[in-house]
């Protein structure tokens, strides 16, 4: 296809959309490409199955667990989710993230927890919980001391990203929002399950209900790649609303297209063409930096880092005790086009807080 497009344009092909022009007429490519969009509805048609048939006991256990747990459930009387969330089907996932087809219903949190799994191709670990774990240990090695005592996490959907938080800081009060009522009951009921005291909210994380300054840390997890152009402003503005000085806001998800050769690129914008994901490409066009400046943050406190992945790092470990070159294998292999964290890294977004008040006290 490159010599192909070199011929036709005088220059090698230079981003997604050259890569796209040529491709999308090419025959194996559009097998490809519906073997792939086909793979994906028979994955969640499966998992919706198995849901289906479980659902009367899955009801009753996360109702039982919920009602023994004293973190807060904060479901709102008359909450209207955005329509980026209630207007399809994202990632194909059947009935998206916020149906309810009977009161107290979970289905849909229950099938994003399953789906999501196969989705990943395990990649996030045995909970799913591998973004979180990821920047809690960057936090831990990068962030020397930080302490928060509250933390938030943005488009929490059941916690599976949240919960490392608890974990690694048992003392803060930790909350998950999320606009999808099901996802925030799922949360509640399955961190009960797990044994930890974390509080969820449907909420929307362009305008919250808490008030100024209340979070040391706000997060999110392949939150910001799912709403609109006009979110993630308002997104970035509340973080800094909600921040108290000092404080981190830490956005991850997948890496700026500038960082991927073309190729690369092409390979994920699969998602927004075949995949009910819109936005995928687009928000990779968008300058976060320029956002997290507009939204009040000093350009100079704005950083793009990667952070390890979680569960590669722990197969490495656990290999070391078999072979030194075995390990170093794992931890050293490069991750290649259409594998789940190309890098082997979730990319994240960093922006401090200032604490203009302990700069004016000390002058
Ligand atoms: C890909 S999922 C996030 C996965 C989750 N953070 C994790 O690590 O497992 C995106 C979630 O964001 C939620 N969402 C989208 N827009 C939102 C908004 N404006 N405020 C809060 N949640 C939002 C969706 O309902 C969905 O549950």
């Amino acid at each position: 296809m490159a010599p192909e497009f070199e011929r036709a344009n005088g220059r090698a092909p230079a981003n997604r959309r050259d890569i796209r022009a040529g491709m999308v007429r090419n025959l194996y490519f559009q097998h490809y490409a519906a073997a792939n969009r086909i793979a994906q509805e028979l994955l969640w048609e499966s998992t919706n199955v198995t849901i289906e048939r479980q659902l009367p006991e899955l009801n009753a256990k996360a109702a039982e667990l919920s009602a023994k747990s004293k973190a807060i459930l904060d479901i709102p009387e008359g909450f209207e989710a955005p329509r980026y969330v209630t207007a399809l089907d994202i990632h194909c996932m059947p009935g998206g993230y916020a149906t309810e087809v009977a009161p107290g219903d979970i289905s849909v949190g229950a099938l994003y927890d399953r789906g999501v799994y196969l989705y990943a191709m395990g990649y996030t670990g045995p909970f799913n919980d591998d973004m979180g774990r990821s920047v809690c240990n960057y936090i831990k090695r990068r962030l020397n001391g930080f302490k928060p005592r509250r933390i938030l996490d943005m488009g929490c959907t059941v916690g599976h990203s949240t919960l490392p938080y608890k974990e690694l800081f048992p003392d803060a009060e930790v909350w998950g929002i999320d606009v999808a009522a099901p996802q925030v009951r799922y949360a509640h009921a399955r961190a009960a399950g797990l044994g930890l005291e974390v509080n969820f909210a449907q909420m929307n994380a362009e305008e919250t209900r808490f008030p100024d300054g209340h979070f040391d840390l706000v997060v999110s997890h392949i939150l910001l790649h799912e709403t609109s152009a006009k979110a993630m402003p308002r997104i970035f503005q509340e973080c800094h609303r909600l921040l108290a000085p000092g404080g981190y806001m830490i956005h991850a998800d997948l890496p700026p297209f500038d960082l991927m050769d073309p190729f690369t690129q092409f390979i994920l914008d699969n998602e927004t063409w075949y995949n009910n994901e819109p936005f995928w490409g687009a928000m990779r066009d968008m300058d976060q930096y320029d956002l997290a400046e507009r939204a009040g943050f000093d350009r100079a406190d704005v950083r793009f880092d990667t952070a390890p992945m979680a569960v590669m790092e722990f197969a490495a470990q656990a290999v070391a005790g078999y072979s030194e070159d075995a390990a170093s294998a794992v931890a050293e292999r490069e991750f290649t086009a259409g594998e789940f964290a190309p890098g082997g890294g979730w990319e994240v977004l960093i922006a401090h807080k200032q604490d203009t008040t302990a700069a004016k006290d000390a002058a």
